[in-house]
């Protein structure tokens, strides 16, 4: 059996499994002051061109979107998310639980326009609702689907002009930037805040959370430890980013992972199957005859993901850093002879 269910099947790149081995026995400064936290950093703001950047590493994507809401918004704030974001489908509540409503909108591709905020903007201008403060996507976002630069330039200039923070959910940045015009350092051109996922892209685990925005600095260690973020043994997430990040293995991994799905994407399309929508990154959502799912289910995982009527159902397939190539040319083939 192997699984296209996900990017976080295996535990991490050897090389950032090298890298904790070989600090293992160092003895370093607790909850992330130590040199390699500092490294991490700074490589970070050097990739991002933005030396006055504030970075942060936390243990998950969750804890993250939850930081965030926490620490950026007053009480009566509100987030803008797309129906299907991860902070409102996934994150069982979490964000609610921090006091904070989520203005959920309703997108057939898992991604926000300027009407989506517009309308959400407008239906919360009565006093008994809250303030729509925050702009939550993620890119790549929970459908596989990307924004381009101009589309997040013009979110961007939305939020700016009407007084919201935007911030991007980076758990799958390395494949949104391995298919998009977007570069690492056009982010903080872009958003006020964003994190960079290391979780679903080589590392053992580990989130770097950037904050560009002057005002949104403040106190942010202090809402990781309140929220029982800030690890003792930080040490361990400075030490994998910092080998993901010292030279280019991040994007490596990132475009070893859309490389794979462009393998299943064309294999699955040329033999006429249709998707859920049209996405580039590292996540497809094809459609399957049952019977065929069935066959294909014998060798392959897949996450079922959705009925689609006339004994057709919909399944998320993802690929990552450490997927085969040759299971994805396995499965094509496979597929093709279940499909005569
Ligand atoms: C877009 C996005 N954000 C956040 C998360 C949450 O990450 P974690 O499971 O590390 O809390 C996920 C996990 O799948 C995700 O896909």
């Amino acid at each position: 059996m192997y699984s296209f269910v996900n990017d976080y099947s295996e535990t991490a790149h050897p090389a950032v499994l090298q890298a904790l081995v070989d600090t293992n026995m160092e003895q370093s400064a607790g909850y992330g002051a130590d040199e390699h936290c500092e490294n991490a950093k700074n490589y970070i703001r050097q990739k991002i061109h933005c030396p006055t950047a504030d970075v942060h590493f936390l243990s998950g994507g969750t804890q993250t979107n939850i930081l965030a809401a926490a620490a950026f918004l007053r009480p009566v704030e509100a987030i803008i998310s797309a129906e299907t974001g991860h902070i409102y489908g996934h994150e069982c509540g979490s964000i609610e639980e921090s006091g904070h409503k989520i203005l959920a909108e309703q997108t057939p591709d898992g991604k926000l326009t300027v009407a989506h905020l517009e309308h959400a903007r407008l239906l919360n201008q009565e006093e008994y609702c809250p303030v729509p403060k925050m702009v939550y996507i993620s890119n790549s976002t929970e459908l596989g689907t990307v924004y381009n630069k101009a589309e997040l330039q013009e979110l961007y200039a939305y939020c700016k002009a009407h007084d919201m923070i935007f911030f991007i959910d980076g758990a799958r940045m390395g494949s949104a930037l391995a298919c998009t015009d977007l570069s690492f350092e056009d982010y903080p051109q872009l958003c006020d805040a964003f994190y960079i996922g290391g979780t679903k892209n080589g590392a053992f685990m580990g989130e770097a959370m950037v904050i560009v925005k002057e005002e949104l600095k403040q106190d942010f260690r202090r809402h990781m430890k309140q929220r029982g973020a800030m690890l003792a043994k930080g040490k361990v997430l400075g030490v994998q980013f910092e080998a993901l990040f010292k030279e280019n293995l991040f994007m490596e991994l990132a475009n070893h992972a859309n490389h794979c799905m462009d393998i299943l994407r064309e294999g699955i399309g040329e033999l006429g199957y249709d998707f859920l929508c049209e996405s580039p990154s590292n996540q497809i959502f094809p459609i399957f005859p049952v019977e065929v799912l069935e066959r294909l289910n014998q060798k392959y995982a897949v996450l079922d993901y959705q009925d689609m009527g006339d004994g057709k159902r919909c399944v998320r397939m993802v690929t990552s850093w450490a997927t085969l190539e040759e299971q994805c040319h396995n499965f094509v083939a496979d597929l093709k002879a279940y499909s005569k």
